[in-house]
């Protein structure tokens, strides 16, 4: 195993200060832990990774630190540092980036004991990366700001082309977010590589600004930003409940894109027991329901974990039949064909 270095990570850094007395673990995993470290990449919300790994300390001693940074961000730091790992699990974000990484040899599988508790759809049949939650693409959308102009909220993809929306929708750049990939994957999906790209490049005459993270677009839109966010819903639901109160959801009736949340084990990684041990937990129902009380609203893959009361609304969102090997598999040249019709 080699040594990893907690040294200089730049962005919201978790780290332990110790294992914590009295919280429940058993005096022999403790133990057996106490020399464990982990470094975790991580592409959720940030309060959402802060709440799992403190639990995850609590529960097993481990020192855990962890950083949030967005899909790209995160494959792009993996393909730097391949020859010399600092991470051992990448936790979070759509599975599009997660296959990408698969292909590059980026990944070490790992079957846990509690991916048994997972459907075929939301994991890789190797162990690859395991799904830990799904979100649904939507508009999420200022309601006061929508009433001002006169203009409803949009219901299809094609409304957002409309001339009303010129400068007032925010997405994020499918470069560096998940999110956007997603979205993309989603429309080349509905109408085919030439009219999807042709889609992006009349999207791109409304579109504001390209964000870095894929929450960026639902924040700006209940900021007043712009008029439309495109992100996934379940973070519109969060930002409503934290205050947004002009927020309102949509979804596009031409049917919409979804995640599938994952986690995975990093190809030569130097923590790869901790690792184990943080994917069981992050896999296991009460880990999953962790999300629910810092207001992460996502479905929940293990069966059985129980979803958050406030996803019911987004139950009947209508779902393409998302092709997430296809789309994990087209990813870089995808991204490439997009930069190239918008620019
Ligand atoms: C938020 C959502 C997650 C999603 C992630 C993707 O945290 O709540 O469900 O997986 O964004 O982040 P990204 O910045 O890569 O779009």
């Amino acid at each position: 195993m080699k040594r990893k270095s907690l040294i200089a990570l730049t962005l919201a850094t978790v780290m332990t200060t110790g294992i914590l007395a009295g919280c429940g673990s058993s005096e022999k995993t403790e133990v057996k832990n106490k020399d464990l470290k982990l470094t975790i990449y991580c592409g959720l919300m940030e309060d959402h990774m802060v709440k799992v790994v403190e639990e995850f300390k609590a529960e097993t001693g481990i020192q855990a630190e962890a950083v949030r940074m967005s899909s790209g961000e995160i494959l792009g730091r993996l393909r730097a540092e391949k020859e010399n790992p600092k991470a051992s699990v990448w936790f979070g974000g759509p599975a599009d980036a997660f296959i990408q990484a698969k292909e590059e040899a980026l990944l070490e599988n790992y079957v846990s004991p509690n991916a048994d508790k997972i459907e075929d759809k939301f994991k890789d049949k190797e162990g690859a990366w395991t799904g830990i939650y799904s979100g649904y693409l939507g508009f999420v959308s200022n309601a006061k700001l929508l009433k001002e102009k006169g203009i409803e909220a949009p219901t299809s993809w094609q409304d957002l082309l409309k001339p009303e929306f010129k400068g007032q929708i925010s997405i994020a750049n499918p470069g560096s977010s998940g999110t956007a990939y997603s979205a993309l994957a989603t429309i080349v999906q509905l109408m085919g590589e030439e009219e999807g790209l042709k889609y992006m490049k009349a999207l791109n005459e409304n579109v504001k600004s390209y964000e870095k993270s894929g929450t960026a677009p639902a924040r700006l839109a209940g900021q007043g930003e712009v008029i439309v966010g495109i992100s996934f819903l379940h973070d519109g639901i969060k930002y409503r409940e934290e205050g947004m109160k002009d927020l309102i959801l949509t979804s596009p009736k031409e049917g919409t894109g979804y995640e599938v949340g994952s986690v995975a084990m990093l190809n030569g990684g130097p923590d790869e027991e901790a690792a184990k041990q943080f994917i069981d937990f992050v896999l296991s129902k009460k880990g999953q329901e962790l999300g629910e009380t810092v207001g992460s609203y996502q479905f929940l893959t293990n069966t059985d974990a129980k979803d958050p009361a406030l996803a019911e609304e987004l139950k009947d969102t209508k779902l393409i039949d998302y092709d997430l090997d296809w789309a994990g598999k087209n990813r870089s040249e995808l991204v490439e064909k997009w930069n190239k019709a918008i620019n």
